[in-house]
């Protein structure tokens, strides 16, 4: 599957229920779950009630990369907000299928959850974690104005084994602006 021919055939939409049954053989792939915070043997019904919840979420955009009407990439920002002071942040996450990455679907996806968080919500500051070992992502991150902030220890259990991460974050290039005042 793939090659940069098929690349024009992605279709790039919001995420909705129906998508359940893909999205979980996605993440079933260790080579993407295991870059993640997802655990083994994802299940359809999970993933359907979490798209279900996710309907009415208008501050959060779950969007997926479609070809051969499967889901071959899914990434998503959503807010963190557990007190108002934090409204204008929001967290983001990635991940492509396997035998697709490496071919510009993880930057198109980037491209436009930036482009919609940028110029439509508006939020500030993104957030994310990345394993300190997962140079592809960390050059995908970097590529996209993410740059480091620290290191957290012992962050997450992969595989038997505790792993450090990257805390990175990237401010709003250029924040919207007020409309200028007609004399
Ligand atoms: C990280 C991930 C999303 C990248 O998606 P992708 O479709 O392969 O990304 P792209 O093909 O658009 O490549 C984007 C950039 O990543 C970097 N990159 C890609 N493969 C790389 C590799 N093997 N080593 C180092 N950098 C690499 C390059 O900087 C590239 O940009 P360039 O082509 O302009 O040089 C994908 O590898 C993935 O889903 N991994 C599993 C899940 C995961 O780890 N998600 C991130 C969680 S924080």
């Amino acid at each position: 599957m793939g090659g940069t021919a098929a690349l024009s055939h992605v279709e790039y939409r919001r995420a909705t229920p129906a998508d359940a049954e893909s999205l979980a053989r996605l993440m079933a792939d260790e080579s993407v779950f295991a870059g993640l915070l997802q655990l083994p043997y994802p299940t359809a019904e999970a993933w359907r009630k979490r798209l279900e919840s996710q309907v009415a979420e208008a501050e959060r955009l779950h969007l997926v990369g479609v070809a051969g009407g499967h889901v071959i990439a899914s990434g998503g920002i959503h807010p963190l907000a557990w007190t108002p002071r934090r409204r204008h942040v929001a967290g983001l996450g990635l991940a492509v299928a396997a035998e697709w990455q490496g071919r510009g679907i993880g930057s198109e996806m980037m491209r436009r959850l930036l482009e919609w968080s940028d110029r439509w919500l508006g939020y500030l500051r993104l957030e994310l974690t990345v394993y300190t070992d997962n140079a592809p992502a960390i050059a995908l991150y970097r590529k996209f104005g993410f740059a480091v902030e620290g290191t957290q220890r012992a962050y997450a259990l992969r595989d038997g084994v505790y792993v450090d991460c990257l805390a990175m974050a990237r401010l709003h290039p250029n924040p919207p602006r007020l409309p200028t005042e007609s004399a």
